[in-house]
C-alpha cells in the first residue's frame, strides 16, 4: 500500500533523539527532499533559534513555525524534521497529518543527556540549568502524551543508520490483514502500526466519513485520522453508554446532513464501539460501520463479533444489535498511550485466548515484557502487532464457526461466568479485564476440583496474570454466597443455561453445564482473599 505513497514523512521527538541526522539519511534513502523546520526558520530570518527567542520571544517563534507548517502541508514527497515542540500543537498536527505520516523518535533521558553533552556544535540552554538530567525527565513527562500519539521508534544504542533502517521498515511494512468470513457480509481485520491516517483507503470508504470518539481518545488521535468529514466527540466513560448519548449523536448527524451513503467510524475502546455500533445499526435503518479499536481489550476481543449494547436504567447491556463492521482497523501505535491498568485489562483477554486455543500465545505473554508504566517505553510496534494478530486470530476462527453464538462460540466465555458475577456484585467498580483475570483463576480451580486438569494449570495462569499486573484473587468483600447468587440470577435470565467453560489443559477448553453448586462455592471460597 505505502510504497508509492507520496505523503510526507514527518519526524518529531525530543531534542537529542536524532531527528535531523536521521531525517537527512531517510530523505536520501527515499530519494526525497529534506526539510528541517528549525533550519528553515533560521535561514529565513537570518538568526539562530536562541537569538529569535531572546530578541523576539517565544510567541513570534511559534507563529513562524505555524506558517511553515501551512506551507509544507501543501507539498508532498518531503521528509520533514520538526522542532521539538512543533508537533505538540494540535493545529500543526491537523495540518501536517492531512498529507503526511508522523513518526516520533524516542530515547531514554540518560541517553538524551549524553547525546546533548556530546554535541559541541550547538548551544543547549537546557544544559545550563543546575540539574539538566532532572529537567529532561520533567520535560519528557510533560510532553509524553503529545509525543506518544505517534508511532514511536526507539533510538537508544542505535546508530542513525540503524534508526533510518527501522523507519524504512515501518514505512514500507504492510499491515496484516485477515478476512473474516461472515454470512451477512465478509469483512477485513487489519492490524499494523500507524494506520489511522489511512482509514479511508484501508476500509475502502468513498462517501461521507464521520468519526465518533470519546474526549480522551479524540484529543489524542482524531487529528491523525486521514480524510475525515466530521468528528463527533462524547464524554469518556462507561456511564455514557446510554440512549441519551445516542440521541445527542443522532442530533449531530442530522445537523450535518449525514445520510445512508455515509460511514460511521468508531475511534476508541469497547465502550465507544458499543455506542458507535448501536448508532450505525439504527441511524436511517443502518449505515456502514468501521471499527478503529484503540484499547487492547477491544483489539483482541470486542471489535470482532459484531455485538453492540447499551445500558438502561434497569441494567447493563440490556439493548443492542448484532452489527457487523465493514472493516476493523487496529492501529497498535495507539496502544502507546493506553493507561497501564487498561493495558493489563486487555492482557486478560489475550491470556484467555491463549488458554482456549494457543499455547504459543500464552508463552509469548509469559516470556515477554508486556507492562509499561508511565515514563517507560512500550515494546516495538512489530511485537505489539504480532501479539494482537495472534490473539485476534483465535477469536476470528471461533466466531466464523458460530457467527450467531449458538454453540462453540461460548468457549470464548472462559472465566466470564465468574467475571460477570464479580462485575455485578462489585457494582462495576472492578474493570472487566480484572474480573476476567479472577474468573480465569476460578475456572482453572474449578476444572482441577472436578478432576479435568491438574492444579499446576491454575498456578501457571496465576503467574502469567501477575506478570502483566493483573489480580489473581477475588476481593473478600465480594462474598462467595453473593457471587453464586448473581450467577443463579444470570442462569434464570439465560433460561436455565448457565454454562461454565473449563480446562483440560492450557490450550484445551470445553463447555459444560453440569457443575454442582457446592463445587462452585468451594472454588469461590478458595480463590477469595
Ligand atoms: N469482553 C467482553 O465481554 C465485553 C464485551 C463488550 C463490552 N465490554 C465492556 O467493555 C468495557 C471495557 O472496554 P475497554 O477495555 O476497551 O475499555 P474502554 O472502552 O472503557 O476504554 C477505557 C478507557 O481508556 C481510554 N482509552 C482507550 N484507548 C485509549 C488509548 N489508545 N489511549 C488513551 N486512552 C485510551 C478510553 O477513553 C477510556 O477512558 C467494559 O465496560 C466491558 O464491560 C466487554
Ligand atoms: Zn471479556
Amino acid at each position: 500500500m505505502q510504497k508509492n505513497d507520496k505523503k510526507n514523512i514527518i519526524l518529531t521527538g525530543f531534542m537529542g533523539t536524532g531527528k535531523t541526522t536521521v531525517g537527512r539519511l531517510l530523505a536520501k534513502q527515499l530519494g526525497r527532499e529534506f526539510i528541517d523546520t528549525d533550519e528553515l526558520i533560521q535561514a529565513r530570518h537570518g538568526r539562530s533559534i536562541p537569538e529569535i527567542f531572546l530578541e523576539l520571544g517565544e510567541t513570534p517563534f511559534r507563529k513562524m513555525e505555524a506558517d511553515i507548517v501551512q506551507e509544507l502541508a501543501e507539498r508532498e514527497e518531503l521528509v520533514i524534521s520538526t522542532g521539538g515542540r512543533l508537533m505538540l500543537d494540535p493545529a500543526n498536527v491537523v495540518a501536517l497529518s492531512r498529507n503526511g505520516r508522523v513518526f516520533c523518535l524516542v530515547a531514554t533521558p540518560e541517553e538524551i543527556l549524553a547525546r546533548l553533552r556530546d554535541d559541541k556544535d550547538h548551544r543547549r540552554p537546557l544544559l545550563e540549568v543546575p540539574n539538566p538530567g532532572e529537567r529532561i525527565v520533567e520535560l519528557l513527562q510533560l510532553r509524553q502524551k503529545g509525543y506518544q500519539r505517534f508511532p514511536q521508534v526507539m533510538t537508544n544504542e542505535k546508530q542513525p543508520t540503524d534508526v533510518t533502517r527501522d523507519l524504512v521498515d515501518l514505512i514500507h511494512s504492510d499491515p496484516k490483514r485477515f478476512a473474516i468470513d461472515h454470512p451477512a457480509e465478509p469483512y477485513d481485520f487489519v492490524v499494523g502500526g500507524g494506520l489511522l491516517p489511512f482509514i479511508r483507503q484501508l476500509a475502502g470508504v468513498d462517501g461521507q466519513l464521520v468519526i465518533i470518539t470519546d474526549s480522551q481518545v479524540g484529543e489524542l488521535y482524531a487529528a491523525s485520522c486521514g480524510a475525515v468529514d466530521h468528528v463527533i466527540t462524547i464524554p469518556t466513560g462507561r456511564q455514557h453508554k446510554t440512549l441519551e448519548t445516542v440521541q445527542t449523536i443522532y442530533d449531530q448527524l442530522l445537523q450535518i446532513g449525514f445520510d445512508r451513503t455515509g460511514t460511521i467510524v468508531s475511534l476508541g475502546g469497547s465502550v465507544m464501539g458499543d455506542i458507535a455500533g448501536f448508532v450505525a445499526a439504527t441511524y436511517m435503518r443502518g449505515v456502514d460501520f468501521v471499527q478503529c479499536p484503540t484499547s487492547l481489550l477491544d483489539m483482541v476481543d470486542t471489535s470482532v463479533g459484531g455485538k453492540t449494547a447499551l445500558d438502561l436504567p434497569q441494567g447493563k447491556n440490556l439493548i443492542g444489535f448484532f452489527k457487523q463492521p465493514t472493516a476493523v482497523i487496529a492501529d497498535v501505535a495507539t496502544l502507546q498511550t493506553l493507561p497501564a491498568e487498561e493495558l493489563a485489562s486487555g492482557m486478560a483477554e489475550v491470556i484467555k485466548h491463549g488458554l482456549i486455543a494457543d499455547t504459543d500465545l500464552l508463552r509469548k505473554v509469559e516470556n515477554g515484557n508486556w507492562r509499561w508504566e508511565r515514563g517507560t517505553i512500550p515494546p516495538p510496534l512489530s511485537e505489539l502487532q504480532s501479539l494482537v494478530a495472534q490473539a485476534i486470530q483465535i477469536k476470528i476462527v471461533i466466531v466464523q464457526e458460530d457467527p450467531y453464538e449458538h454453540g462453540r462460540r461460548s468457549i470464548l466465555n472462559l472465566g466470564h461466568t465468574f467475571a460477570h458475577a464479580i462485575e455485578q456484585v462489585s457494582k462495576y467498580s472492578i474493570r472487566h479485564g480484572e474480573a476476567v483475570a479472577m474468573g480465569l483463576v476460578a475456572a482453572a480451580n474449578l476444572s482441577a476440583r472436578l478432576d479435568h486438569c491438574s492444579l499446576a494449570v491454575q498456578e501457571r495462569i496465576e503467574l502469567a496474570l501477575s506478570k502483566v499486573g493483573l489480580p489473581t484473587r477475588i476481593p473478600k468483600h465480594l462474598s462467595p454466597e453473593s457471587l453464586l447468587k448473581a450467577m443463579s440470577r444470570d442462569k434464570k435470565r439465560l433460561a436455565g443455561q448457565l454454562r461454565f467453560v473449563l480446562l483440560r489443559d492450557v490450550g484445551q477448553a470445553f463447555v459444560t453445564d453440569a457443575v454442582p453448586d457446592p463445587a462452585i462455592l468451594a472454588t469461590l471460597q478458595e480463590v477469595s482473599q
